[in-house]
């Protein structure tokens, strides 16, 4: 048929599967720039993209793309009462993965390509064999395990991030644990005369579930130092699928003289700083943390930059931001994911302390999620990646993990994330000037200088 006769009304439908096809193509190039193809989902080795620290923009930029518009696509064909409905229910997708990280269904299908029945499944794992089978399957339709044969269940490259030392797999215990119970009482708390207005961490969607505000549920829940745990290693985790390896792209940190000190305030174990320094060896970094969270550091450290520790390129330093200064006059203060745990009055006294610390010649970055509206943005005095048409400007699915970040935040501390527009005007309260904006898939940094 010619595009002359094409019915008026599949134009936007036919715009997302150009955008669809063009985005494929440039993945594939990605691929073959290196000499490799897509792997297949039935792998359980990583592909040679799947570490963060070979990921790159470009990739990064065509997969969203393909996620959105493949989104967009099915939002618009699909029935309304479907679409909403399996939306919905994906809830049980989440329970479903609580169960097979907690029964480490992955760590039991290590070393299984032909996979396992799931009644033996069930004894490895103690769960009940209808139910496991029954959860697995789930899964399997959504391409996380493989139902090789009837009731067969194997690993597969989604499943192998499951494993009980990913951090990935951390990370979704977290999230399926304690923020889907948050999450469940998100309108308990909203529609609540006084705690819908408030933004104080005891009066979330997460205390309305759990009794407790999150700080105090980690300390008391009874499974204790597991439960820290298993957040420490998700947050690597969060590095890890927001493409921390893309740092070391985002910014012109080859530009920067010799010795240049670049302090990680709000750092954790400083594995954010960890990718900057294993590609930029004149870079020296200080990691600010609370003084139990720096001390584990080193460990890190040492397994994967332990020259750096040998050469004192990087130092461990307690801080408590919202009363110390960061260790004085260095040339950059990097904080990633620090803010978006906070509300605006308590950034502002994190930054009003990195203030004080700055030389003249100091920078600020500040790594978050960019939040963006979905209506096209004003002109604003930088440029944020925009999605082609007729994909959401946003990148809609695609990016989709900001928004559900932003309301994880609102249900667990009442805090956010937040635009660029936003980060711009709390550092113009403590006498911070914006000066770039570097974009970084869906993360973003805010570069400031002294006013
Ligand atoms: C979401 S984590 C981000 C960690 C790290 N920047 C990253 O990107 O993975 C927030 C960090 O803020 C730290 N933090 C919270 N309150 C703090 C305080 N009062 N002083 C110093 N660090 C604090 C936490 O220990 C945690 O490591």
């Amino acid at each position: 048929m010619s595009s002359a006769s094409t019915p008026l009304d599949a134009a936007p439908l036919n715009a997302l599967v150009d955008v669809i096809s063009s985005a494929l193509k440039d993945i594939v190039t990605e691929y073959s720039k290196i000499g490799s193809t897509v792997p297949t989902l039935d792998e359980t080795r990583l592909g040679p993209f799947d570490n963060t620290e070979q990921y790159n923009l470009r990739l990064n930029r065509a997969v969203q793309i393909v996620e959105g518009a493949c989104a967009q696509l099915c939002a618009t064909v699909a029935r309304p009462s479907h679409y909403l409905t399996n939306k919905a229910y994906c809830f049980y997708e989440c329970s479903c993965l609580e169960v097979a990280f907690s029964a480490r269904i992955s760590d039991i299908l290590l070393d299984k390509p032909n996979g396992m029945h799931v009644s033996e499944l069930s004894k490895a794992s103690g769960v009940e064999v209808g139910k496991l089978g029954r959860v697995l399957r789930l899964l399997a339709t959504q391409h996380c395990y493989r139902e090789v044969e009837p009731d067969v269940f194997a690993n597969n490259r989604l499943s192998m991030k499951l494993l009980s030392n990913d951090p990935i797999g951390n990370f979704i215990g977290h999230i399926t644990d304690e923020c889907m119970k948050g999450g469940s009482h998100l309108w308990t708390a909203l529609s609540d005369p006084e705690w819908g207005t408030s933004y104080e961490v005891e009066n979330t969607a997460f205390k309305k579930a759990m009794g407790l505000s999150i700080f105090n549920w980690y300390n008391e829940d009874p499974r204790g130092k597991s439960v820290h745990e298993r957040f420490n290693q998700g947050m690597i985790g969060l590095g890890e699928f927001n493409g921390r390896g893309l740092l070391a792209k985002a910014y012109p940190w080859e530009t920067l003289p010799e010795d240049t000190v670049l302090c990680d305030v709000g750092g954790g174990n400083g594995h954010a700083s960890l990718i900057v320094l294993k590609s930029f060896p004149h870079v020296k970094a200080i990691i600010q943390d609370q003084e139990h969270v720096v001390s584990t550091g080193k460990a890190l450290w040492s397994r994967e930059c332990p020259g750096a520790l040998e050469k004192d390129r990087v130092a461990f330093v307690p801080i408590d931001f919202f009363r110390d200064t960061p260790v004085r006059d260095c040339d950059i203060y990097y904080a990633r994911h620090v803010l978006h745990d906070w509300p605006d009055a308590e950034c502002v006294k994190i930054l009003a302390n990195i203030r004080k610390a700055m030389k003249p010649s100091s920078r600020v970055l500040i790594h978050e999620y960019i939040y963006q509206n979905v209506s096209p943005t004003r002109t604003q005095a930088y440029t944020l990646d925009k999605a082609p048409e007729p994909l959401l400007p946003n990148f809609g699915a695609g990016r989709f993990k900001v928004y559900t970040q932003d309301i994880n935040m609102m249900a667990l501390m009442n805090a956010k994330e937040r635009s660029p527009e936003m980060f711009i005007e709390l550092g113009e309260q403590v006498g911070l000037k914006f000066v770039k904006f570097h974009n970084s898939g869906e993360t973003g940094l805010v570069e400031f200088a002294l006013a």
